[in-house]
């Protein structure tokens, strides 16, 4: 399958209903004709509703932050797959660098999620990247590696074409401070090695890059190649910012 390119907004716990409601007024006025690109919006579990009812007939798509890989029963305060589905949710973010530093999302739990939504016919889009200490101890290669192979363990042999990767130094997210390009290059091809040495065809895995994307940043990272696309935070709050990066992909 030949890669997509992707615009992914990462709204995390901000918006509320008439913030969700300006914003994609607002963007369903723009002029959304760059078809290689899939944008993705991702609200709280409470914004989901109406972020579907405002998508709806739209080429834009729904995504999730979180999910649990159970299916149902006593686990207070999770949302489960089907949950998402019924709401015409298929995307889901996992393995997030907040949820593992903040909520304790562990790799092994990672991987669950990722079998649970592969097993469900749901698109995972999988956060890896490490950590200041980890680039400057020289271990950022290994430490991407251990979260692939333990993410992706049971899908050897599967059919994983519609898993999207998003490469997120922790350093970088929410910081200003972006990676260079040599970095994002280095460590974006070392992905689809880990791929192509592990028994998955890398070179069909979207790989996006995230960490302090900005409308003033999209351009010169968008052309990297390897690239595929963003996975945007704090801009995607502002629909102008957002749009600007869309443009650029
Ligand atoms: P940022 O967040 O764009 O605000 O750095 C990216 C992310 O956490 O996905």
């Amino acid at each position: 399958m030949h890669r997509r390119r992707f615009c992914v907004a990462n709204w995390k716990m901000n918006f509320n209903s008439s913030d969700t409601k300006s914003f994609l007024e607002n963007w369903g006025k723009k002029d959304l004709n760059n078809k290689e690109v899939k944008t993705i919006f991702c609200p709280s579990f409470t914004e989901l509703n109406t972020t579907a009812e405002l998508l709806h007939n739209s080429d834009s798509e729904l995504g999730a932050q979180n999910v649990y890989y159970e299916s149902n029963g006593a686990y207070t305060g999770e949302i489960s797959c089907r949950m998402l589905k019924d709401l015409g949710c298929n995307w889901v973010i996992i393995g997030h660098s907040e949820r593992r530093a903040i909520f304790g999302e562990t790799d092994e739990m990672v991987c669950h999620k990722l079998d649970k939504l592969t097993s469900e016919n749901m698109y995972p889009i999988v956060c890896i990247g490490e950590t200041k200490d980890e680039r400057e101890n020289g271990k950022t290669e290994e430490v991407l590696s251990r979260q692939l192979l333990v993410a992706f363990e049971n899908q050897k042999g599967k059919n994983i074409e519609h898993t999207v990767i998003a490469y997120e130094p922790v350093w970088a997210i929410g910081t200003g401070i972006t990676a260079t390009i040599d970095m994002i290059s280095e460590a974006h091809q070392c992905i689809r090695n880990i791929f192509n040495t592990n028994g998955f065809n890398g070179n069909e895995i979207s790989i996006l890059y995230g960490g302090s994307v900005t409308n003033e940043n999209a351009a010169e990272l968008s052309n990297i190649t390897d690239v595929d696309g963003f996975l945007v935070g704090g801009a995607s709050l502002d629909v102008e910012k957002f749009y600007a990066i869309y443009n650029q992909l």
